[in-house]
């Protein structure tokens, strides 16, 4: 089979030939058909990247249609079942599973970068007692930038390494101080002793007692949603990571402007919004009516819907099992009743199977995490914990890819051609006479 795609240009009657790789055809080998001469060449237009792939990469494989997700060739079913979420995390940051020793060396260097420095604590004591975490969260990892300021060194392979063990250490404690900030409780140091879930709740919960002790089973629910949550290639973060990341920018900031773009309601923020919407619902009676609003128009059902998923996201099945582990501690949250009875009957309804809407991954994990004690307004947070390691493992691959220069997008220019301009005592007269 000939790998090549022959183009016919109506305009010329030019034949072109462009080589297929991978399933692609490359846009620049477009820009060779020409309607004439001078004329700058075929673009390919693609709002929100629905069919353009922006990188070559050997990290995570989705197949929306039949719910397949695996991390470097492994399925995540398998990963969420056996492995710890740091050894998923060197398995996104290095390619490959650890052995024993290397996963203890890891854990090892991760466990000793969970500390902040005492200005980072002050900082983010300025924030006032309301600040929403997700806005907290990526300030302070924002202003790590300016505690490690040979993090611009993006080309030297070390600081690259260090940077990205600094910040897989930092954003739980961060996250954790968002929490106890809000409630008005004093920050709780990291203890080297935990595991990484466990000394996350420490930071969390930990009250007058010497030492925290993390009930084992609400750990390993939240380790198994860290690992679900930890990449999912080219979504919105990971592009925004690739982006700002491809002008050199240090990766704390790059992770900073990641977390921005995870933190709204149609990406990372759905989970909160889910917990809203089914606060609004009130009772599982009233969950028929509120589907016909939505199939009419009026909004979305948050935690529905994916780009790539066309088919149960298998996040999502894996979270309701670990749900299930989290209310055998913390007794059932009431809003699964009402969570359960909406995907029942969307699953059935022909608005959300014509469009194949099934639950995201973020349509059960708000509920755990309610049930676990925590507020809407960390569940962003949450997430941006283990997608740290994701956002670190694409910028790695950016910045390793020789082919990756800055991420700049051309655009269709739809304004006024070039105009005569207008002196200021002019204006008003034309706006007035167009006006009328
Ligand atoms: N509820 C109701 N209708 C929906 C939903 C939804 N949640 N999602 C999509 N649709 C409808 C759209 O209105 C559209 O209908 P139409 O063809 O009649 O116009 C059709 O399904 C296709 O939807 P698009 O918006 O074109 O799909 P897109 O791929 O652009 O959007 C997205 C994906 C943003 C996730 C969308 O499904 C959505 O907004 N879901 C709710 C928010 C959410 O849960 N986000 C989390 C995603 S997972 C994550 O980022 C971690």
């Amino acid at each position: 089979m000939k790998e090549t795609l022959t183009i016919i240009d109506n305009r010329t009657d030019l034949r072109y030939e462009v080589p297929i790789h991978q399933g692609t055809v490359r846009t620049m080998d477009l820009r060779k058909i020409q309607a004439g001469p001078g004329d700058f060449g075929l673009m390919g237009y693609d709002p929100a990247f629905m069919n353009t792939a922006s990188c070559q990469s050997a990290i995570t494989f989705i197949d929306g249609d039949k719910g397949i997700l695996r991390y470097r060739g492994y399925a995540i079913e398998h990963l969420a079942e056996k492995c710890s979420f740091l050894e998923v995390a060197y398995l996104l940051l290095f390619g490959e599973l650890p052995t024993a020793a290397e996963l203890n060396a890891w854990v090892d260097t991760v466990t000793h970068h969970t500390m902040i420095h005492e200005t980072t604590k002050k900082f983010l004591e300025g924030f006032r007692y309301d600040a929403h975490p997700m806005g907290m969260f990526i300030s302070t990892v924002a202003a790590l930038s300016t505690v490690y300021p040979e993090a611009r060194n993006v080309h030297d392979p070390a600081l690259r390494h260090l940077q990205m063990c600094r910040l897989v250490g930092k954003v739980p404690t961060i996250a954790a101080y968002t929490y106890r900030h809000s409630l008005g409780y004093p920050y709780v140091y990291p203890d080297n002793e935990l595991s990484y879930t466990a000394n996350f709740m420490n930071m969390l919960w930990k009250m007058v007692e010497p030492k925290y002790q993390a009930n084992a089973q609400l750990a390993r629910a939240l380790d198994i949603l860290f690992i679900l949550h930890a990449d999912h290639e080219q979504n919105c973060s990971a592009n925004v990571m690739r982006s700002v990341g491809s002008s050199q920018a240090d990766p704390f900031v790059s992770v900073a402007a990641a977390a921005a773009a995870l933190s709204g309601p149609l990406h990372g923020g759905a989970n909160e919004e889910v917990l809203r919407m089914l606060d609004e619902i009130g009772s599982k009676d009233k969950v028929w009516s509120y589907l016909e609003q939505v199939k009419a128009g009026h909004g979305k059902l948050m935690g529905f819907g994916h780009r790539i998923y066309k088919n149960y996201d298998p996040r999502a099945q894996i979270i309701k099992w670990a749900a299930n582990q989290v209310f055998e501690v913390t007794g059932r949250n009431p809003k699964l009743e009402i969570a359960l009875e909406l995907e029942r009957i969307a699953l059935e309804d022909d608005y959300f199977v014509k469009r194949r809407l099934y639950p995201n991954v973020d349509f059960y994990s708000g509920i755990m995490y309610q049930a676990m004690g925590f507020q809407p307004d960390l569940f962003t947070v949450l997430f941006a914990i283990p997608r740290t390691v994701g956002w670190l493992a694409q910028w790695q691959e950016m910045v390793q890819d020789p082919e990756q220069k800055i991420a700049r997008p051309r655009q269709v220019y739809i304004g006024s051609e070039q105009r005569d301009f207008l002196p200021i005592e002019r204006r008003g007269v034309r706006a007035a006479s167009s006006a009328t």
